[in-house]
């Protein structure tokens, strides 16, 4: 049976590679979605969604608890807001990986803080989109060896 991992993304994200590339880089989510599949362990599959409300991706997160085996989440400016999204989260069994392209360490202080990291195995920023792959690795490798 193919185990499926959910990457989504939070709002404006849609804009990657139009929007202050200095910041987020030149590469697209389409980008994004392509070099993850190439990383993918064999019996995986994934699917990559962009929603710039924060109902759509809450959604997501419950549709994720029957369809997939983890998460992978750029939740965006959520990530500093969203006590909504953390309670889904909660409500996900499998591992949830958090993603940020930028080192939101390095930037201002209001990015410093994440709810979602209260949730998430792991948190991976500043790669660029290359956090993505490892989001999807581990996610392959933790969710192979819990069988
Ligand atoms: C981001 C960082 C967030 O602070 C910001 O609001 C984003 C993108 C990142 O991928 O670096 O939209 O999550």
């Amino acid at each position: 049976m193919t185990r499926m991992i959910s990457i989504l993304n939070g709002p404006n994200l849609n804009l990657l590679g139009k929007r202050q590339p200095q910041i987020y880089g030149a590469e697209t989510l389409a980008d994004v979605e392509w070099n993850c599949r190439a990383v993918l362990a064999e019996g995986f599959d994934l699917t990559l969604r962009q929603s710039n409300h924060e109902g759509q991706i809450i959604d997501w997160i419950h549709e994720a608890r029957e369809t997939a085996c983890g998460i992978v989440i750029n939740p965006g400016a959520f990530t500093h807001t969203s006590i909504a999204i953390l309670d889904a989260l909660n409500a996900f069994e499998g591992p949830v990986i958090e993603v940020h392209i930028s080192n939101v360490h390095k930037r201002e202080s209001f990015r410093h803080h994440s709810y979602v990291s209260l949730r998430a195995e792991g948190v991976i920023v500043g790669l660029g989109i290359e956090g993505y792959e490892a989001g999807v690795r581990r996610i392959c490798s933790l969710v192979t060896k819990a069988g």
